[in-house]
């Protein structure tokens, strides 16, 4: 068995904007967040909250629910964009705030890094960490205690990896991208034998190029956004690496129905800046995969298109296409299910494609659906820009792993914002967190040489 992801933890900050408040403040029309953006609530962090502390409460969460001791880890990776120092990585903050839980020095075997590379940079981080689990490193020079419960962990699977994506997605006020923020970390244990998603192997296929559709200069806390070309750059990515993973998948037998590749895949899990890019994405993946009746339907229209681009650019004929093809149907069984999670946080950037994994395993749960061997590709989209997409098979024990959901009891007891409030927040003129924390890190303060200082809030 391929390792991959064993369980998921969620931190969302309990601070929300609601989108009509938003609307009305902006003058935007609340049809156009709902239907046209496809938001309704965004997590805000408060002002005792940093990318740190998301990160570690979201690990705590995930040790706790798996029995777990600092022994039982190996490496703990974290992606996100932002790092809160030039050198010294998110992993050691995160390091430190675990060890006022669980002692000082527990962790000192473990090793780690802070993965950037925008928001495709979780998904480096837990291909990486599926990699050192399949070469076996994880095993090097080991006695491994193992977890009592849930389930039994043999001392012969090694140590797991964490692997977090943590990440304040925080745009300028008034700007197009303010109602596309959010924040929030996702934990995820990688194991052998994993009890969510195994990930197959040599399917993964990355695209890159020089671009700026978004990008935050050294300095800026908020990013400078081309926000219709960031569309365009995600479409076209995620489509080339989709094309690239299509043949892998192909060539390796992970999928075998070359005449409908898409009808093999159970679930799409998008990154997702905002609900809608889901859709969108999707549409363009599908068009080209029905090139061949495309070319057929636009008739004579045909010889006056010189190439397929000219052809997936004709969106009327599109649209056509797609209706027969229903591919509503198509977004309604297997990407609708992902969009929960986004639609009341936000874009989480890093965590944002795993945002989606979680909500498709709970949305699908609920619906008492059987989801052991379904086929999840994800599809991850860093600006700047790359894109990667590879996929994996639901194991048999998810509902396990799932217990009372996962997103759900991560947005439990929020609080909703004036906009007064989320403007104050936004400005950093709030002097006392909004919020009484309980059983979360929080940052207590910052010194004048750049240090931080953290605790836990029983
Ligand atoms: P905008 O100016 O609000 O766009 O910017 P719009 O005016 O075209 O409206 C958006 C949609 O609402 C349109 O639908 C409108 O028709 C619809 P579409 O044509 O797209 O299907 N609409 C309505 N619908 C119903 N009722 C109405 C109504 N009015 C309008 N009354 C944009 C939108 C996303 C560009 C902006 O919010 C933005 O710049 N966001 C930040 C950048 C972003 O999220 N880009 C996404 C791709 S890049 C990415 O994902 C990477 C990222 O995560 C960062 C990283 O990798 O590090 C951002």
């Amino acid at each position: 068995m391929e390792a991959g992801i064993d369980d998921i933890a969620l931190f969302i900050p309990r601070l929300y904007v609601d989108y009509r408040d938003f609307a009305d403040a902006r003058s935007v029309s609340r049809e156009k967040l709902e239907k046209g953006i496809g938001v309704k609530q965004m997590a805000i962090p408060d002002s005792d909250e940093d990318t740190a502390t998301m990160a570690a409460t979201a690990c705590l969460r995930l040790m706790r629910k798996n029995n777990l001791s600092p022994k039982n880890i190996g490496r703990i990776d974290i992606a996100t964009e932002g790092g809160l120092d030039e050198s010294k990585p998110l992993t050691t903050y995160v390091i430190g705030m675990l060890e006022q839980v669980y002692g000082k020095g527990s962790f000192q075997h473990c090793m780690g890094v802070e993965y950037k590379s925008a928001c495709v940079a979780g998904s480096r981080a837990l291909l990486d960490s599926v990699n050192w689990i399949n070469s076996g490193e994880n095993k090097a020079g080991l006695v491994v205690r193992h977890r009592e419960s849930p389930g039994t962990w043999a001392p012969s699977e090694g140590r797991a990896a964490i692997v977090i994506a943590s990440d304040i997605a925080k745009y300028d006020i008034g700007s197009p991208g303010e109602y596309t923020q959010g924040a929030g970390a996702v934990a995820m244990l990688v194991t052998e034998n994993p009890r969510l998603v195994s990930l197959d192997r040599g399917v993964a296929s990355w695209v890159m190029q020089d671009d700026y559709d978004f990008y935050r200069p050294h300095g800026h806390e908020t990013p400078i956004v081309n926000g219709k070309h960031s569309l365009d750059c995600y479409v076209e990515q995620v489509a080339r690496a989709f094309r690239g993973f299509k043949g892998n998948a192909l060539q390796t037998g992970a999928v075998k129905n070359s005449h409908d590749f898409t009808g093999a895949i159970d679930y799409f899990a998008f990154h997702l800046p905002f609900p809608k890019m889901g859709k969108k994405a999707l549409e363009r993946i599908l068009a080209e995969e029905y090139v061949d009746e495309i070319t057929h339907i636009l008739g004579p229209f045909g010889p006056l298109l010189t190439n397929e681009r000219d052809m997936l650019g004709d969106k009327s004929k599109l649209m056509e296409i797609l209706r027969i093809k229903k591919s509503e149907n198509v977004f309604r069984q297997k990407v609708e299910p992902s969009v929960i999670g986004c639609a009341h946080v936000g874009n989480i950037y890093t965590g944002s494609v795993f945002l989606s994994l979680a909500s498709i395993l709970d949305t699908e749960h609920n619906a008492r659906k059987s989801l052991a061997g379904r086929r999840v590709v994800f599809l991850s989209y860093g600006s700047g820009s790359s894109a990667v997409v590879y996929s994996g098979v639901i194991g048999e024990g998810y509902a396990d792993a799932i217990g009372r959901g996962i997103v759900a009891p991560a947005l439990e007891g929020r609080q909703r914002l004036s906009m007064e409030q989320y403007g104050a927040l936004h400005r950093k003129e709030t002097k006392e967190p909004v919020a009484e924390k309980r059983d979360q890190f929080v940052l207590k303060s910052k010194d004048g040489e750049g240090r931080r200082h953290y605790a836990y809030n029983k």
